[in-house]
C-alpha cells in the first residue's frame, strides 16, 4: 500500500470500541446469569477470537450490526470445549481465558498464533499454579498451554510487572478460588476488569495499588457500551499534531484515567488537545479536539508507562516530528507485544530518515527533520503499521507498507477513515 504526505486533516471521526473492554464484556457477559447486550463492541480479529473461544465452550453470543447478545451462562455453566481454544493473536484473550479456564471442571488447551506462541505465559502461571491450578506451558512459559481441573484458593500475589493482563488473569481466576484473592500492583494498569466486575455486582475493593476481589456467587449480567478506544483514537491524535493545519475531532473516546497517558504525554510535547461533552457512567468518555502545533521533545518514563504502553509507537513518531529529544525508558514491556515494538520502531523509523537509538528499556529519538518516507515493515504487528502510516502522511515522500492488512486485528476500517479526513 502506498501511501503519500498530505495536507491537513479536517472533520469528526468514530473509531472503533475498546479493545479491552470488548473482551472483558465478552467474558463477563458469558460467566453472568443473564442476557448481555453490548453496544460498540470491536468487530476487529482479537475479539472475534475471544468470541470464537466461548462458542466453543457453549455459551450462545449473536453477532448483529449494531449490537453483541451473550447469553450467560453463570459462573459455572461453561462445557469443555471439543478443539484446542484458538486466541489467534490476542495476548488479552490468552492470558484473561488462562484464568478463567483455570477454575473450571474440565480440561482445555490454549494456543495462538506465532506471535502468541513467543509471548511469555510464565508471568500468569506463576501466580495461577500458587492458586492451585494445574497448568502445563511449553518450557513452563509458551502457548500451548494445557490446563485441567483443580480446586482453587485465593492468595496475595505482588505482581511483578504492571501488567492490566496478569491482573486480570488472577482476578478471573479468583473468581472460582476459595477465600479472598488480592493482587498488588507496581504502578496502575488498566482498571477495566475492575469496573465491570463491581457493575455485575462481584464485591471488589481498590485501596490504593492493592486490589481485592472477595469470591461471588454469581454474577448478574448488565448491558454494556463500549467506548471508543484511545488506544485507536492515539494515531490520529498523533496525525493531526504533525500533519500541518489539522484540526480533527474524534468522538465518545473512553479516557479512563489509567488509559490516558497518550494525552499526558502530547500536551507536554506542546500538542494542542481539548475535551468537550464529558460525561462518566461505567467508563469516562468525551469528544477529543487536536489542532495542529509544533511539537517538542519530551521525557516519558516510570508509573506513566502503563498508562500509555499501547500508544509509544505513535508517540515514537509525534517525537520524530518533536524539535529536541525524547526519551522514552521503564517500556522493556514494549519487548514482548505482538512485536518486539522497541526493535520495530527503531528499525522503520531509521529507514525513514530518524535519528533514533534503541536501548535497554526504551529508545531515545532525536526529532525535528523531516522524515523521506520509506518501504516499511509492520513485523505482523497491527499498531506498527498504524503508526508508520501516521509517520507517512507528514513525511516528505511517499512510503509504503508491505502488509497494511494486519490492521484488521485491532482496526479493521483504519484506512478507510485516514481517507475520510483527507489523508
Ligand atoms: C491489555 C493490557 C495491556 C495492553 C494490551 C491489552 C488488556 O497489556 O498492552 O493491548 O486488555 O488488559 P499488559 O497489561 O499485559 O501490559
Amino acid at each position: 500500500m502506498q501511501i503519500n504526505p498530505c495536507g491537513p486533516l479536517h472533520g469528526s471521526i468514530s473509531v472503533p470500541g475498546d479493545k479491552s473492554i470488548s473482551h472483558r464484556a465478552v467474558m463477563l457477559g458469558a460467566l453472568a446469569s443473564g442476557t448481555t447486550h453490548i453496544t460498540g463492541f470491536l468487530m476487529g480479529e482479537d475479539c472475534l477470537s475471544t468470541i470464537d473461544c466461548f462458542r466453543k465452550m457453549g455459551v450462545h453470543i449473536d453477532i448483529t450490526e449494531n449490537e453483541v447478545t451473550v447469553e450467560g451462562v453463570g459462573l459455572h455453566g461453561l462445557s469443555a470445549p471439543e478443539d484446542e481454544l484458538y486466541t489467534g493473536n490476542s495476548g488479552t484473550t490468552t492470558r484473561l481465558l488462562c484464568g478463567i479456564l483455570s477454575g473450571q471442571s474440565f480440561s482445555s488447551v490454549l494456543n495462538g498464533d506465532a506471535s502468541i506462541q513467543k509471548r511469555p505465559m510464565g508471568r500468569v502461571i506463576k501466580p495461577l499454579r500458587e492458586m492451585g491450578a494445574s497448568i502445563e506451558g511449553k518450557n513452563d512459559n509458551h502457548c500451548p498451554l494445557r490446563i485441567y481441573p483443580s480446586e482453587l484458593c485465593g492468595i496475595e500475589y505482588r505482581l511483578p510487572v504492571a501488567s492490566a493482563q496478569l491482573k486480570s488473569a488472577i482476578l478471573l481466576a479468583g473468581l472460582y478460588a476459595e477465600g479472598q484473592t488480592t493482587v498488588i500492583e507496581p504502578a496502575p494498569s488498566r482498571d477495566h476488569t475492575e469496573r465491570m466486575f463491581r457493575a455485575l455486582g462481584v464485591e471488589i475493593e481498590t485501596n490504593g495499588n492493592i486490589i481485592t476481589l472477595e469470591p461471588p456467587e454469581d454474577l448478574h449480567a448488565v448491558d454494556i457500551a463500549v467506548p471508543a478506544d484511545i488506544s485507536s483514537a492515539a494515531f490520529f491524535l498523533v496525525a493531526g499534531a504533525i500533519v500541518p493545519g489539522s484540526e480533527l475531532t474524534v468522538r465518545n473516546v473512553g479516557v479512563n484515567p489509567t488509559r490516558t497517558g497518550i494525552l499526558d504525554v502530547l500536551r507536554g510535547m506542546g500538542a494542542d488537545i481539548t475535551e468537550n461533552n464529558f460525561r462518566d457512567d461505567a467508563e469516562p468518555v468525551c469528544d477529543l479536539t487536536v489542532k495542529y502545533s509544533r511539537l517538542h521533545g519530551i521525557e516519558i518514563g516510570g508509573s506513566i508507562i502503563p498508562r500509555l504502553i499501547d500508544e509509544l509507537p505513535v508517540i515514537a513518531v509525534a517525537a520524530a516530528f518533536a524539535e529536541g529529544e525524547t526519551v522514552i525508558r521503564d517500556a522493556q514491556e514494549l519487548k514482548v507485544k505482538e512485536s518486539n515494538r522497541i526493535a520495530a520502531m527503531t528499525t522503520e523509523l531509521s529507514k525513514a530518515g530518524v535519528d533514533v537509538e534503541e536501548t535497554e528499556d526504551g529508545m531515545i529519538i532525536r526529532g525535528g527533520r523531516i522524515p523521506h518516507g520509506a518501504m516499511f515493515e509492520t513485523y505482523g504487528d497491527h499498531r506498527i503499521a498504524m503508526s508508520l502510516a501516521v509517520l507517512a502522511l507528514a513525511a516528505e515522500h511517499s512510503s509504503h507498507i508491505i502488509d497494511p492488512e494486519v490492521v484488521a486485528i485491532s482496526y479493521p476500517d483504519f484506512f478507510d477513515t485516514l481517507m475520510q479526513l483527507g489523508g
